[in-house]
């Protein structure tokens, strides 16, 4: 979380700066600041809240300087507030960051005793105050190598010097930078993205590595001062996958391009003419493979215990799902034959990238599936199976969601057919049935007016509950994420089989619980649990799929029916509706639906 931006150039550079704030937005927005260096002073200007608040600030005090940098804040430590908002700056250098310094109290109490004055609550403040005490004895270039040895935890970091009318220090450990090379100007971001409209010549800084930006040439170096050399990427820049267009919201926008995502996305992999899925270079012959592990976090983590039905179902394999940030601090017990699954739209997770690394450590087959491909996850690991999507920008996964699902899917049947777990017929008949997908979800878009009809229950409700058995269970708990992060409303996701066992006691007259049971072959136990609820007072809101026959039961409240499909693929629709219903619970109660309270779309810290 937290964005981080630098520019220097031949021009001012603060509006250039504040446009890539707006970019950075979506990892943090707590609070934001621009510190620029003009005759040999450094200025800064902060606000709390959005980067629309520090553009307010910004127009009433002009900000010079053609050399500056830029921050939005997602807190860590301590409050938001405009006195925590980054740049934090000394008489001699300003300085952003992203992540989190774990011996900062340690820090702190030896510049105390030093003479060293702290305004904020902030771990970076002590960046700030060391780097100026190594500058007392050290030029800059031993001063930033000697300051980084200090630092434990993760950090990107953006530096400016009093007495350095032309130069940025970048530097990363755990937490990602991008730097883009323009003419007469060079930038530094915490994504390509955000240098985009400026560049779309990128290079990445490894971990441990850090850089001096001038306006004309950039010069890199390992944690020892080594220089290194750095590959130049040219990015294909496609500015109106950016752009909300017509949508009110970036969310509503994605739930729709889903149909396309989920096209795009097959044409990529399904070789229509052989009727086969093309993974080319996968490293592994599958008999190398006894054994899958999922691992992610958030919406990712769902898509991996999605996976985990379809590979239980479809192949051999014995198969396993973690949640990112458990699986790196157990006590693993690492198997030769595994290949380690990592999921992640951003590929910047800082706990799913530690997980990665930790596997990368024991010499494990990795894997990544990501939405971002220049990401970090994607660069460190093994193989990397894209899920082309395009940007996602509302902090809530939509599409990413379903190309995760959908990659992995792909992936889950390839395997099966290259070890024969499944028959070439039955390969062929999966492969033949998501043909129609992309078309089955543009028709399950048109469930609008049912969810809108439901919502209001939802928004007034103290809590609800979303069950669903197999493959539905997934589901039930993304579906409670998305209302929860949205609409901040008490939502569970539980096995429908499970309510007894405890969470039935919760259910109370008119409390909405949705119950995801499609024509599968949990359906009647399914149906028997949502008698249970409906029995002490639930509202049901029943999704499952169009069928002849009746739904058996009078006393639902509301039901939802969704195009039919295979027993696999259905996970896929059902999706649609609960992330409408978040959508639409959301926008009921007023609430900022691309950027939800607390959150931010690019968890960079653990
Ligand atoms: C929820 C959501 C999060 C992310 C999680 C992992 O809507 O977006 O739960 O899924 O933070 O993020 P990535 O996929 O970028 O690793």
């Amino acid at each position: 979380m937290c964005g981080i931006v630098g520019i220097t150039s031949s021009k001012p550079v603060s509006s250039m700066i504040l446009n890539s704030l707006r970019k950075l937005e979506y990892r943090g927005y707590d609070s934001s600041g621009i510190a620029t260096l003009h005759e040999g002073t450094i200025h800064e200007i902060k606000s709390e809240g959005r980067v629309d608040a520090l553009e307010k600030n910004l127009n009433k005090s002009n900000l010079y300087g053609n050399i500056g940098i830029g921050h939005v804040r997602w807190a860590t430590h301590g409050v938001p507030s405009t006195i925590n908002a980054h740049p934090h700056s000394s008489e001699n250098v300003s300085v952003v960051h992203n992540g989190i310094i774990e011996n900062s109290t340690l820090l702190k109490k030896m510049l105390l005793k030093k003479g060293h004055k702290f305004k904020s609550q902030t771990d970076t403040e002590v960046i700030t105050h060391l780097i100026t005490e190594y500058l007392k004895k050290n030029d800059l270039k031993t001063s930033v190598i000697k300051m980084l040895k200090r630092l434990h935890g993760s950090f990107a970091l953006g530096i400016i010097f009093k007495d350095q009318p032309d130069l940025i220090v970048g530097a990363r450990r755990g937490s990602p930078l991008a730097v883009g090379y323009g003419p007469n100007e060079n930038y530094l971001g915490s994504d390509s993205y955000a240098l985009k409209s400026m560049t779309n010549k990128i290079s990445y800084l490894n971990d441990g590595e850090f850089c001096i930006l001038k306006k004309n040439n950039i010069d890199f170096f390992d944690e020892n001062g080594t220089k290194v050399n750095k590959k130049i990427l040219e990015l294909s820049s496609n500015e109106n996958n950016y752009e909300k267009g017509e949508y009110k919201h970036f969310m509503a926008k994605e739930i729709d391009e889903q149909p396309t995502t989920i096209k795009n996305c097959i044409n990529e992999y399904i070789d229509k003419k052989n009727n086969d899925i093309n993974i080319f270079n996968f490293p592994w012959k599958s008999k190398e493979i006894s054994s899958i592990v999922l691992i992610g976090c958030g919406t990712a983590y769902h898509s991996c215990l999605m996976a985990k039905y379809w590979f239980e179902q479809i192949t051999t394999f014995d198969v396993s799902v973690d949640i990112a940030s458990e699986f790196r601090y157990r006590k693993n017990r690492f198997k030769k034959n595994a290949l380690y699954i990592f999921v992640s739209q951003s590929g910047e997770t800082a706990d799913t990238y530690a997980a990665l690394d930790l596997c990368n450590k024991h010499n494990m087959k990795t894997c990544a599936i990501v939405n971002v491909v220049e990401s970090s996850i994607a660069r460190d690991s093994k193989f990397v199976l894209p899920i082309h999507c395009g940007p996602e920008i509302g902090v809530a996964s939509t599409k990413a969601f379903i190309g995760q699902m959908l990659v992995l899917y792909l992936l889950c049947i390839k395997l099966a057919k290259n070890r024969k777990d499944i028959s070439k017929d039955i390969f062929n008949n999966k492969i033949k049935s998501l043909e129609s997908l992309s078309n089955l979800i543009k028709k399950t878009l048109n469930t609008e007016s049912d969810i809108q009809m439901v919502c209001n229950s939802f928004v007034e409700a103290k809590g609800s509950m979303f069950l669903g058995r197999g493959y539905s269970f997934p589901i039930a708990l993304e579906g409670a994420l998305k209302l929860k992060e949205l609409a901040y409303v008490h939502a569970e996701g539980y096995p429908a089989g499970e309510m007894k066992h405890g969470p039935l006691a919760l259910i109370e007259e008119g409390m909405p619980v949705v119950v995801i049971a499609p024509r599968d072959e949990y359906y009647k136990k399914t149906i028997s649990n949502m008698q249970e609820v409906i029995a002490r007072g639930a509202k049901v809101l029943l999704i499952t799929n169009k069928n002849k026959d009746e739904i058996f039961s009078e006393n639902i409240w509301q039901s939802i029916e969704v195009e039919n499909t295979t027993e696999d693929l259905f996970p896929f629709l059902i999706t649609i509706p609960l992330q409408k219903l978040a959508y639409y619970s959301a926008l009921k109660k007023g609430y900022d639906i691309d950027k939800p309270r607390n959150l931010a779309k690019s968890v960079t810290v653990e």
